[in-house]
């Protein structure tokens, strides 16, 4: 496996691997790796002859009071996960690579970026944007992967390789979560051990809710109070949003019926938290 740095060698390998009739997956990241990424990861090395993990902490994705010093970094730990699951090349380049001086042209999209996550964070998924285009530009792959634990960001990208004919195949993989429900994330690392237990009623509220729409409740009403009420009774949580939304447009819907997402940003302390389940 190789660990290069500048956007001139990954196009040299991934254009040889072209070349040779290689098909290649990529694998957007942040880096910090956990299981949830592994699960990507893996995926794209069965289903492709190459694969290339991304690590970039995105900087235009962080808005000004956000965590974007803080968020944590360990390359060597990350490289080595990536090799021990068959990854062929990571791309790990400085901001300054990926925004030289001057940088100003963004991609941006109206509708699916303003709801859910979007009103708190609202250049965020500009950021998200303009990231993954130019990581499709430098890597050019036949498929990438995305978590559908960032269930808005994964329709966005779908959305946008839609509305701009990108020739690429977006693969959505299930969210991966710790033994006692917490959906895997790097920010998990920033919780105390009272928050850590604290941080559960997330799963929980996602188990009440598609276990209600399982059992054949579809008012977005009442499944969205059920898990409000799980949160609400947790001190240390803060709900930012929980909502039932359309899907793909991600406008709030009154009946939860396919293809509905039921989504959550929770604060617990300070970090913000998200999780949800899609009805299919
Ligand atoms: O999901 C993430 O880790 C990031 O938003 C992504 C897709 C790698 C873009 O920076």
């Amino acid at each position: 496996m190789q660990i290069v740095k500048t956007i001139k060698e990954v196009r040299e390998i991934t254009g040889a691997w072209r070349k040779n009739g290689y098909t290649v997956g990529l694998v957007p990241t942040m880096g910090y790796l956990h299981e949830g990424h592994g699960s990507l990861i893996s995926r794209a090395v069965s289903e492709n002859d190459r694969t290339v993990v991304s690590i970039f902490v995105n900087p235009i994705q962080f808005g000004p009071s956000e965590d974007l010093e803080s968020y944590p970094r360990d390359i060597e730990k990350d490289s080595a996960f990536c090799e021990s699951l068959g990854a062929d090349l990571i791309f790990n380049p400085e901001p300054a690579e990926m925004y030289h001086e001057g940088f100003s042209t963004y991609v941006d999209m109206d509708i699916l970026t303003k709801e859910l996550c979007g009103i708190t964070r609202p250049m965020h998924f500009r950021g998200v944007c303009t990231v993954v285009i130019k990581l499709f530009h430098i890597v050019q792959p036949y498929r990438a992967y995305f978590g559908q634990k960032d269930a808005q960001q994964l329709a966005i990208i779908r959305h946008m390789v839609d509305d701009l004919n990108m020739d690429i195949e977006i693969k959505g993989c299930p969210i991966v979560r710790e033994a006692d429900g917490l959906a895997k994330s790097s920010r998990n690392t920033y919780l105390s051990a009272a928050e850590r237990k604290a941080a559960l009623c997330l799963s929980r509220a996602v188990q009440c809710g598609s276990d209600m729409v399982k059992n054949g409740e579809t008012d977005s009403v009442k499944v969205v109070g059920a898990m409000k009420e799980i949160i609400e009774a947790e001190p240390l949580a803060e709900i930012d949003y929980v909502k039932a939304v359309n899907g793909l447009t991600m406008q709030q819907t009154d009946l939860i019926e396919a293809p509905a997402l039921t989504a959550m940003a929770v604060y617990i302390g300070k970090t913000r938290l998200i999780d949800n389940f899609a009805v299919k």
